[in-house]
């Protein structure tokens, strides 16, 4: 495994050491260099050197070019405008690091960090007995990205699936569950969607009786309070609900072709063991105060309507701990036992107040601090092709598994369509499209800013024109169908060739795929690696059109050089691709 330098960062240090030495007043200046349309860079740098030295920025830069000299790295180094440096670099640059880069398998010579930190994630943390949202499915689908990312830079991560377990309403599930017992079939004999139903069904009737029978309300009561002080009847009809609603959870996760892990699905009632001890060192500490008779934390700084201050509830006022005890239970759990160096939390923006709240709670506690930090990526709405949040007509949360199928659904038809006249089987049609269609449904939401809504068009989402995942996959099916044509020609670089622009401009941009996901993993960012690869398959589309491959004009040695570049090219994709949490089918 070797990793490739950038050829922006052979560029950078290039400039950088001739700075240094015609200039040595300079200091370790930045020559601020970036990809332009101009030449293949630019630097600017030397406008604020200019500024700072007192010096003409023209004759400095010319001073700058005599000390870069000869090498095989540049090509031509140009002053322009006023002070500007184009940089040119050399086809042989360009075809040589790509070769190295493909000679590193998956990885792509990408380096690895030199420090990995441990990244706790919260993710995928649907709510027992209830039904998963749209909003879980973009926890799920963002949290899995992040996470795949963040392995690829070398990353440690340890996934947690913080699902709603523990809560009032399983005093009124249980209780009527004692009182109408075999409602609910075992786990082991129902499927995700039976599973789901079921609970569905034994929520609405207890629900009912609920709301109609004091008697019964009263009992339910009671029933919370078996179950927290641990009566063992009691959780065992509590775990039947948990081990139900999983087979429902692991059928949506599997349907979204997602890992889940059991040991990482660590819900709010694993911490209630810690819950007692968080109150205590929080109100010993006199981070938390308490107020009429509920221990809660104040902040100055947070507020919420009408500018009142907010407060943190660690412990109502009955004994209870709810949702915000649990989370500040799982930070201790997550810094001191797991050893964390960051937590991670995939969650709605609308809880972005609760999260502000515990992690300062957190580091008032001394629990979070300059060295371990928590940072919530607050995911935006998803909204209908209306532009409201996305309901069914009669207004109803739309199932999960509805649109996933639907999803399903159009995209076989797309594959079909084009599938049929290059002769897919039946299978294959089935098998890509649903990798199309759950493609489709995590690309059209990794590939905008997770903070933003997005509107859930399924029209756009499965469209082989735009910016979509099909359109990515017909990219990689189509680079995979040259190499069936190509008979005997094989990949192989051959650097001494000229490069045509449309080569030079895909090359340049292949050999920035490390730097893209390096950073797009630092600020949890999926959709620059998604706008990353819609730009790379454009250029592919270019280079295509422009290029012949089989065919090239100057015979073997070009075959072989240009299928060397189609080939990393689909490597490219295929790795971006996963990461992102999509596959790439071979043919389509
Ligand atoms: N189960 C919660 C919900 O559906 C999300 C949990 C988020 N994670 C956390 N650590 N609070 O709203």
């Amino acid at each position: 495994m070797a990793s490739v330098p950038s050829l922006a960062a052979s560029v950078h240090q290039r400039l950088a050491d001739a700075l240094s030495a015609a200039l040595p007043e300079a200091g370790a200046a930045d020559p601020l260099l970036r990809r332009s349309d101009r030449a293949d860079f630019q630097a600017n740098g030397l406008l604020a050197l200019a500024k700072k030295l007192k010096g003409n920025p023209r004759e400095l830069a010319t001073k700058v070019v005599d000390a870069l000299g000869e090498s095989d790295l540049l090509k031509d180094v140009e002053v322009s405008g006023p002070g500007f440096l184009n940089i040119t670099i050399t086809d042989r640059a360009i075809t040589e690091t790509l070769a190295a880069r493909a000679a590193d398998g998956d990885r792509l010579g990408v380096p690895l960090k030199d420090k990995p930190g441990l990244t706790v994630i919260d993710y995928a943390q649907p709510n027992v007995a209830k039904e998963m949202h749209v909003g879980h499915l973009r926890s799920a689908v963002i949290g899995d990205a992040l996470r795949h990312m963040l392995d690829f830079t070398g990353e440690r991560t340890i996934g947690r699936h913080h699902i709603g377990d523990w809560g009032t309403q399983f005093g009124m599930l249980i209780q009527y569950l004692i009182e109408n017992p075999g409602e609910l079939a075992p786990a082991a004999d129902v499927d995700g969607e039976q599973a789901m139903s079921n609970l569905n069904r034994v929520y609405k009737a207890s629900r009912a009786v609920f709301d109609s029978d004091e008697e019964f309300k009263e009992r339910a009561r009671k029933r919370v309070v078996a179950l927290q002080s641990g009566d063992k009847e009691t959780l065992d009809l509590w775990q039947r609900f948990v081990d139900e609603s999983k087979v429902y959870f692991y059928s949506v996760f599997e349907k979204l072709d997602m890992e889940i892990r059991d040991d990482e699905i660590v819900g709010e009632s694993a911490y209630n063991d810690m819950m007692a001890e968080t109150a205590r060192l929080l109100e010993e500490s006199g981070v938390a105060v308490r107020s009429e008779g509920a221990l809660v934390v104040f902040f100055d700084e947070i507020r919420g309507k009408d500018d009142q201050p907010v407060p943190l509830i660690v412990q109502k006022a009955d004994g209870g701990f709810g949702y915000a005890a649990s989370d500040l239970s799982a930070i201790r759990n997550r810094v001191f036992d797991l050893q964390a160096t960051t937590l991670l939390y995939v969650v709605d923006v609308r809880q972005s107040l609760h999260f502000r709240m515990v992690f300062e709670t957190a580091r008032r506690a001394g629990w979070l601090n300059d060295d371990v930090t928590a940072h919530n990526m607050g995911y935006g709405t998803v909204l209908g092709a209306d532009g409201k949040p996305f309901k069914t007509r009669a207004g109803e949360t739309v199932r999960l598994e509805d649109l996933l199928d639907e999803a399903v659904e159009r995209a076989t038809a797309v594959v079909r369509e084009k599938g049929e006249p290059i002769g897919l089987s039946e299978q294959e049609i089935t098998e890509n499209g649903v990798q199309v269609g759950i493609g489709a449904v995590k690309y059209a939401d990794l590939s905008t800013s997770p903070s933003r809504d997005y509107k859930f068009d399924l029209d756009q989402m499965v469209s082989l024109n735009g910016d979509t995942s099909v359109y990515l996959q017909y990219a990689y099916a189509r680079i995979r169908s040259i190499f069936r044509k190509a008979g005997d020609a094989r990949p192989e670089a051959h650097p001494e060739l000229a490069l045509a622009p449309a080569e030079r401009a895909l090359g340049l941009h292949l050999d920035q795929f490390g730097e893209t996901v390096i950073e797009a993993a630092a600020s949890y960012e999926p959709h620059k690696v998604a706008a990353y690869l819609y730009g790379l398959a454009s250029l592919f589309t270019t280079f295509y059109d422009q290029c012949p491959v089989l065919k090239a004009e100057s015979g073997p040695d070009q075959v072989a050089n240009r299928l060397f570049l189609c080939d990393l090219t689909a490597r490219t994709l295929h790795q971006g691709m996963a990461l992102l949490g999509i596959r790439t089918p071979e043919r389509l």
